[in-house]
């Protein structure tokens, strides 16, 4: 291992000691499923175990947008696009979270609090339009309700963030 390597990158890396590139995505998988991410590290010793330029690494790993570069925030927003929920309002909910977080898809506030991500149908179509967080619910949303409920949440944070 070379130094500054990534020990649990370095043991999934030995899972492929073919290093062949068609494994590109399985071994991105693998590091995405135990890191929930992809650093920029993980990906420099990708293209090191490969031999490619972490430039083509990253490239194929933004295309698909299953992977992840920052790491999820302490409360995981998961905001339905599905059907129902776009009927019911989801594209103005999304905005709203996006500009309130002043963040977009995908991403992470740099207080580390919240990140969003948005799906298809969560299967709770008869509570559209929905959005978890952490798994929690939070049904028949518009943009105010989103708002207080994003506000509350940081309250939260605020208030007793630092003795959980
Ligand atoms: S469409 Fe949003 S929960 Fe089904």
């Amino acid at each position: 291992m070379y130094p500054g390597a990534t020990a649990s990158v370095q043991e999934i890396l030995q899972q492929f000691p073919q290093a062949r590139r068609d494994l590109l995505i399985p071994i991105l998988q693998a590091i995405q499923e135990r890191h929930q991410f992809l650093s920029r590290q993980s990906m420099i010793e990708v293209g090191q175990h490969l031999k490619l330029p972490v430039s083509k690494v990253y490239g194929v790993a933004t295309f698909y947008n299953q992977f992840k570069f920052q790491p999820p925030g302490k409360y995981h927003i998961q905001l339905c696009r599905g059907t129902a929920c776009h009927v019911g309002g989801s594209s103005p909910l999304l905005e709203t979270v996006k500009k309130h977080l002043r963040i977009e898809a995908g991403e992470t506030t740099r207080d580390g609090i919240f990140s969003l991500e948005v799906v298809a149908c969560i299967g709770a179509c008869g509570l559209a339009p929905v959005i978890s967080i952490n798994g929690e619910f939070h049904a028949k949303l518009n943009p105010e309700k989103v708002i207080r409920i994003l506000d509350y949440y940081r309250k939260m944070e605020k208030e007793h963030g630092n003795r959980q």
